[in-house]
């Protein structure tokens, strides 16, 4: 269905009561112009006029013009559409600013509304003008044909005499009515990203943020449910999604005041980052996504995954390869025998990439810990005597890819490039720079030109020289430590944070502007960057560090919330589990990778023939299944976190023929009783032949080769033996199932 924006001009009256009411937030228009921004499933309604203050009117399901004119009527105050600082402070506010002559006050109104196109998309641009100050903001709304997925963002333009400071400035704002209204949100921490904490909205005020710096994912997410049905549930209720895409540091604030409503907002953190904009300078913030979905959390994800992979994410359509990362295989100990030898396995076991992680590089200094070399991109040739081309010329040898892990906004004191270098790392002038990882490493500054050269140069010149390099493995492992910068004047010191990540989106536009087709993982400490604000040049992220299965059931659902498969890594490792010790079965550890962008982190040569084989057959079952995996239709059924015993997800083919369904065990108790499982998103009249993958039991299902009915599989489902029937040595208490159905 096409987007259709609305400016109708029918005249409204406010009725005086409800003014009353929404006084305290804006000045209301006597009469109103509304604006219909409409995506294919959802309608935003805002409401206002030349000369007037712009008002909120609605979020929700896609109204007919006869119900968008009938919000007129239906007792509710209006409320502003994004509340500015100054005439009624006592309130929260979207955007504050400190004018060139010291008011503090912003009175806007609104000066034009107009619709531009941008390839498919649609932008509705709200313009509004300070009354005394020649200051101007537009909000932005964009929207897509194809996508529920409402983008909002604003940009600022000083046409004051002097400087403007910008104080507070979100992308965007949202009211939420009041009622049974609970916020679904993920926080963690290093290998513990991404846990699902569920709650009611109560009196107060929810702040989720994030002052890393440089990686915004590993603690709080950018990125909220909200459910206004009651609790959460997965496929039912009215959900609204909100999705900040950005690189640094962020503040959700929802504030449940004495009024009817929640109140959402949502963009860069403002703390110590007061932003000077000089006369005809202007500031655009990140954008904010916001869906709206009445089929429960699961239908908002689908949401964003679908905008994701068609609107944001790079090459969000293409099928990811299944790769071998070399860094829980052998850690620093990189050599040319041992690389071939895990590419000559990988390649055996059906893999189409291989990825040599940390420790290649270093000159002066080798890299054989964590503690040196980082800027130093030089191959060590007393690990690779072949350098890259030998490596390169190995992974042709076996059929694949060859892929390489950088690190290239750090170094480390203990570094060439640091003792050439000083100044162009993060530190106050005169001050001596925090050490973080490894005891010496610091991070260049991005707001610095010069840095932003050295960057673009380092990627460039790899990829010029060895133009076969098909993946980059990007990682970031340390936050922005004492904040200061050694190139910014002393006036705009408090624009380091804002700044580090306008200069690293200058590179990374570089560099996806020469090579728009090396894969590009974003890896900053495991799953420190998972935000739709890198995946514009990312095409995917590595979710954890920790790659135990069972705790990875837990993350990528999490992470599953706003982000799909496609972008998830989720690697097949060794036992005892490197970051808890856990033993899972290699069944259970693929099963879970499986669900994901598979790939192994381990070293093959410890593994037996009979696993090898068991993963050689996993890979080729996963090809058959990976454009469902990785470009289907997200149905979460059970989850882990409401500790039911297991855990149940399923993908979809947008047109219903074939479908993958997941079950995890997550707890074993002898004699338990686990629910059984629904099905979802299948089409209730097409018979599905159920074939199990990576099977080990000795007899097959039951259901094996059998068909049913979407709709018997929807409301029946099939039985879950709770262990894998094995021989007695291999039993394990981790049981999974994962299901093939195919449409006859
Ligand atoms: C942190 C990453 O998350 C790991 O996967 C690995 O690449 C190491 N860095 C390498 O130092």
């Amino acid at each position: 269905m096409k987007t259709q924006i609305n400016l109708s001009s029918k005249k409204t009256a406010i009725a005086a009561s409800l003014a009353l009411c929404a006084l305290a937030y804006a000045p209301e228009p006597a009469y109103a112009e509304k604006i219909h921004v409409s995506t294919p499933a959802t309608s935003l309604v805002l409401d206002g006029e030349k000369g007037s203050g712009l008002s909120f009117l609605y979020y929700g399901s896609a109204l007919s013009p006869a119900e968008i004119e009938a919000l007129d009527n239906t007792g509710a105050a209006q409320r502003s559409a994004y509340p500015f600082y100054g005439n009624f402070p006592e309130h929260e506010s979207a955007m504050a600013v400190t004018h060139s002559d010291g008011d503090m006050i912003m009175d806007m109104a609104v000066e034009d509304i107009s619709r531009t196109k941008s390839g498919d998309a649609e932008i509705t641009t709200v313009t509004m003008r300070d009354k005394f100050h020649p200051l101007t903001v537009k909000l932005n709304y964009k929207t897509y044909p194809d996508a529920d997925v409402i983008e909002t963002w604003t940009e600022t333009i000083n046409g004051e005499k002097g400087n403007v400071t910008l104080r507070q400035y979100n992308s965007g704002y949202l009211p939420i009515r009041r009622g049974d209204v609970w916020l679904s949100s993920l926080y963690g921490s290093w290998a513990n990203e991404a846990n699902v904490e569920t709650e009611p909205l109560t009196h107060g005020m929810k702040v989720i943020k994030n002052k890393d710096g440089g990686r915004n994912s590993h603690t709080a997410h950018g990125e909220v449910m909200v459910s206004l049905d009651g609790k959460p549930r997965e496929n039912e209720g009215r959900v609204i999604g909100a999705a900040l895409a950005y690189t640094g540091n962020y503040k959700l604030r929802i504030d449940t005041d004495e009024s009817d409503y929640h109140q959402l907002f949502a963009g860069i953190n403002e703390e110590n980052s007061a932003y000077n904009l000089k006369k005809g300078e202007s500031f655009t913030t990140p954008v904010l996504a916001l869906t709206y979905s009445d089929e429960g959390l699961s239908g908002a994800s689908r949401n964003f995954h679908k905008w994701g992979r068609e609107h944001v994410i790079h090459n969000g359509k293409e099928l990811r390869k299944i790769l071998l990362n070399s860094w829980e295989g052998v850690y620093f100990d990189i050599n040319e025998e041992g690389m071939a030898n895990m590419m000559k396995d990988i390649a055996g076991m059906g893999g189409e990439l291989f990825v040599m992680d940390d420790g290649w590089f270093g000159g002066k200094y080798p890299r054989n810990n964590d503690s040196t070399s980082l800027g130093d991109w030089t191959v060590d040739t007393r690990k690779l005597p072949n350098g890259i081309n030998g490596l390169l010329d190995e992974a042709e040898k076996n059929g694949i890819k060859f892929g390489i892990w950088i690190e290239p906004e750090m170094t480390n004191t203990k570094s060439e490039f640091y003792e050439k270098h000083p100044e162009l790392v993060i530190t106050s002038p005169g001050h001596e720079p925090m050490l973080g990882r490894g005891g010496t490493q610091v991070v260049l500054d991005l707001s610095n030109p010069k840095v932003q050269d050295i960057m673009f140069n380092m990627v460039d010149t790899l990829l010029t020289k060895y133009p076969r390099i098909d993946y980059i493995k990007w990682d970031a492992n340390a936050p922005i430590m004492n904040h200061g910068s050694q190139y910014l004047t002393k006036d705009n010191q408090s624009h380091l944070y804002v700044d580090y990540h306008k200069g690293f989106a200058k590179v990374m536009d570089r560099i996806r502007a020469k090579y728009p087709d090396v894969t590009i993982q974003a890896c900053a400490s495991g799953g420190g960057r998972a935000n739709y604000g890198f995946l514009p040049w990312f095409d995917e992220f590595w979710v954890s560090d920790n790659t135990d299965a069972l705790q990875r059931v837990y993350m990528q659902w999490g992470t599953s919330y706003f982000f799909p498969p496609v972008v998830m890594g989720s690697h097949i490792s060794a036992v005892p589990n490197h970051q808890t010790f856990r033993k899972t079965s290699l069944k259970y550890r693929i099963d879970v990778a499986m669900s994901g962008r598979l790939g192994m982190e381990i070293q093959p040569k410890n593994m037996t023939e009979e696993e090898i084989a068991q993963c050689r057959k996993a890979i080729a079952e996963y090809k058959e299944i990976r454009p469902v995996v990785q470009q289907g239709d997200m149905y979460r059924l059970l989850s882990p976190f409401d500790k039911k015993g297991a855990a149940s997800m399923m993908m979809v083919a947008p047109d219903k023929n074939e479908a993958v369904f997941y079950w995890w065990k997550t707890e074993t108790f002898h004699g338990q009783q686990l629910p059984r499982i629904g099905m979802a998103g299948l089409d209730p009249d097409k018979n599905y032949v159920v074939t199990e993958l990576d099977r080990i039991d000795n007899e097959p299902l039951p259901y094996e080769g059998k068909a049913f009915t979407g709709k018997f599989l929807m409301e029946h489902g099939l039985e879950m033996p709770l262990d894998h029937n094995v021989d007695y040595h291999k039993r394990n208490d981790y049981a999974s199932r994962v299901l093939r159905l195919q449409a006859k």
